[in-house]
This record gives C-alpha cells, structure tokens and sequence, in this order.
C-alpha cells in the first residue's frame, strides 16, 4: 500500500492547529483549575507532536507519561482488537488524568485505553483528540475535546503518519493517491 505514489494536499495548516490548541487549552485549565499536578498521557506515536505543542500551551504544573496501543500497523484500516504495548511509567489512582488521542476514528483505541485507564481509579480522567472522524465511529467513545472534525480522509502530518511516513509535516495533509504502485 504505502509504494503507491501519493500526493499530500493540506488540510489544516500549523497556524489553524496553534489557534486551536490555544482555545481548547484555556478550556482544559478551566476544568483543572483545582488540579496541583495534572498527568498528561500521550498515546504513541501519533500523538508526540500534539502532546509538546499542548502541555507548553497549558502553563500549569504537568506530569507526561506515554502509554502505546496497537494501531493499524502498516494498514490503513482499523485492526479492531486493541492491546497495550508500551504502559505507563507512573501511577494514576486518585490523580488527575489526560488522555491525548492523535485522532478517533473507528473509536476502538481510545475506548480500550479508557476502559483500561478507568480501572486504576484516577480521581479525574478526561480525554482530548486533535482529530475527530464521526463518519467512522463504531463505538460510543466521544473525546472530552476536539480539536478538528474532518470528514473520512486518510491524513498524515503533525505527528500522525502513513506507514511511519511524514510525521513531521508541521501541518495535517490527506494522502491522495496518484497512480498505481
Ligand atoms: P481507532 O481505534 O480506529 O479510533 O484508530 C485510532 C488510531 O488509528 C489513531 O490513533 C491513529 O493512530 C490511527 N489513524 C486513524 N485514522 C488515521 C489517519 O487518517 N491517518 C493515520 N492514522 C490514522
């Protein structure tokens, strides 16, 4: 799949993402006003570059942890069955959590991490995703915040990748095929 020539055209560029990070970062102070320390876990890889932009953004006392799920591999698709392959370093229970997603689409990833992250009673655990699918949703998990609804693309750029490709594009890009591999 990844050797079929593809163009990328730009679809939110890098100042619409740091406008956008500055708004959804006044609300998640807001919701942990009271919060002396808040846990930020990045899910891997995805999320690497979203997670530096919003915890600088966030201007309050912050922990980072990562934690890695199985993801689409070299696919374009959703493989459904989620495992943890990579756990947290530090503990949650009674802490205050968030849970930076790169991008919902089927849902099965981020509802997984949840179900997980909820059995570790943290006193507090909200979810933000830079990127939001609906159209391919297959479960009811919704992210706390948004930072973009986009229709069913396949993107790349900001951290997110095709087949470990151009995860460091500083904007978000849908992949269009131009030929046959
Ligand atoms: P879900 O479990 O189907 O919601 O998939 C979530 C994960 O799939 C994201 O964290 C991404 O790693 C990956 N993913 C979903 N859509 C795309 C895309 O358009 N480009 C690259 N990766 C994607």
């Amino acid at each position: 799949m990844p050797d079929r020539p593809y163009v990328i055209d730009e679809m939110i560029s890098a100042k619409q993402i740091a406008a956008r990070i500055e708004e959804l970062c006044r609300a998640i102070r807001t919701e942990f006003a009271d919060t002396d320390k808040l846990v930020v876990v990045g899910l891997l890889r995805g999320s690497f570059v979203f997670i530096a932009d919003l915890v600088r953004e966030l201007e309050m006392p912050v922990e980072v942890d990562f934690l890695e799920a199985s993801s689409y591999g070299n696919e374009m698709e959703s493989s459904r069955e989620v495992k943890i392959l990579k756990d947290l370093r530090g503990q949650i229970e009674g802490r205050d959590v968030l849970v930076v997603e790169d991008i919902v689409d089927t849902g099965y990833t981020l509802d997984h991490v949840l179900h997980v992250l909820k059995s570790r009673k943290p006193r507090k655990l909200k979810t933000i995703a830079l990127l939001d699918k609906p159209s391919r949703r297959e479960t009811s998990v919704r992210a706390d915040w948004t930072g973009f609804e986009i229709p069913d693309e396949f993107v790349v750029g900001y951290g997110i990748d095709f087949a470990q490709r151009n995860r460091n594009l500083p904007y978000i890009g849908k992949v269009r095929f131009t030929g046959e591999g």
